[in-house]
Formats: C-alpha cells, structure tokens, sequence
C-alpha cells in the first residue's frame, strides 16, 4: 500500500474515533493537512474553534502567524505536512490531559511512520514535550530549547527536531513572534544543509 492510501485510511480512522471523551464533543476531527512526501512535519496541540469547524489544522489567528513564517522562508502548506498530537477539540480550548494525549498520539506516531519527515517541528511545550520523549530526549522548558536542534535515529533514517514556541504564544506576547521567525530561519538553514 502506498502512502496516499495509508494516510487515507488513517484519516478516515480519526475522523470515525471516539478513544477519547473528546470524540463527543467535536464538530469535526483534525486529522492534518499538507504532502504526504512533506521533509517538514509541524506538529501543534490541539483543534482550537475554527480548525474544529472547517476539520483542518491552523486554520484560525495562531494559523496565519504560521503562515507569515513559513512564507518568510519560502514554504508553502502544501508542501509542508501540520498537524496536533490530540486531533480533536477540547472544551474551551483548554490544554489537552495525559489521557488524551494518551489515547491520541497513536495516530500522530503512525503519521510520521508513514510521512517519514526529515524535520519535525513541535510546535508549544506539549508538543515538544511528547516529540522529544518519544525519540529518547529529556524534554527542557521551551524557552530554553526552543530553536535547538536533537538528532534521532530511526529506522528510517536520521530525524532533526527543532522544538518551537507556539504561534499562539507570539499573538500573546510579541517579542515570542521574534524569536519564532528567528527560529524559522534557522529551520530554513537546516532543511536546506539536510539536501
Ligand atoms: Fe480519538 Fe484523538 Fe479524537 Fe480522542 S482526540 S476521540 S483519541 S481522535
Ligand atoms: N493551535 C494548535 O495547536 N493547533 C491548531 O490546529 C490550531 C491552533
């Protein structure tokens, strides 16, 4: 099976999914978005209002800070892949539980089997903390690894994983939105010495 008909198919499985209370309380699951082939993968938290409506990750005001930055280094959407480690929307927008994560990072995990990215972006510190225990790290406060890279192995190949502040954070407080395309840019940097 290729990765079109994979990705399809877990698609659809997260879209079907009631592992978690969440399932219940969702207008639409957000299984992610982009190329299957991405060498960038971005990962944030969770489904805010507007990503829960249309089913599609960053689609709200955190969505079009992501946008500015992957334009300001020549990334398009399509051919990066984003998506959350918790697929559906929490009441409120409120952080997503252990359990949660728990029972929804299985898909996140098979997603990057499938994709294979060169590059994983997590995007916030729940993000970055699951990304960097899953490959072997100790996860750090964000604002001291944020724009650091970790090389993983798999076994697929080598893995970098540049740990960022979350868009959301730099609509909060702005210097965050400076280190961010600062950050891009040395993601920019890494992806091109990765060729
Ligand atoms: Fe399933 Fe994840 Fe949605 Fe929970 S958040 S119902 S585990 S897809
Ligand atoms: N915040 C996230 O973490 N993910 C989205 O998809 C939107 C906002």
């Amino acid at each position: 099976m290729g990765k079109e008909e994979l990705m399809k198919r877990l698609e659809r499985r997260i879209k079907g999914c009631q592992k978690c209370p969440l399932g219940q309380l969702r207008t639409n699951a957000v299984p992610g978005a982009g190329s299957y082939d991405a060498e960038v993968m971005f990962v944030g938290e969770a489904p805010g209002y507007w990503e829960d409506q249309k089913g599609l990750p960053f689609v709200g005001r955190a969505g079009k800070v992501l946008d500015e930055l992957l334009g300001a280094i020549g990334l398009s959407r399509e051919e990066v892949y984003i998506t959350n480690i918790v697929k559906c929307r929490p009441p409120e927008n409120r952080d997503p539980t252990e359990d949660e994560i728990k029972a929804c990072s299985p898909y996140l995990d098979r997603q990057i089997d499938i994709i294979r990215p060169k590059v994983i972006v997590p995007l916030g510190r729940y993000s970055m903390g699951y990304i960097l225990r899953k490959f072997g790290f100790e996860p750090e406060p964000i604002s001291k690894i944020h724009g650091k890279t970790f090389e993983a192995h798999t076994l697929f190949g080598k893995i970098v994983i540049m740990p960022m502040y979350h868009p959301a954070a730099a609509l909060y407080k702005p210097p965050l939105r400076e280190e961010l395309k600062k950050d891009f840019e040395k993601l920019k940097e890494v992806i091109k010495s990765d060729k």
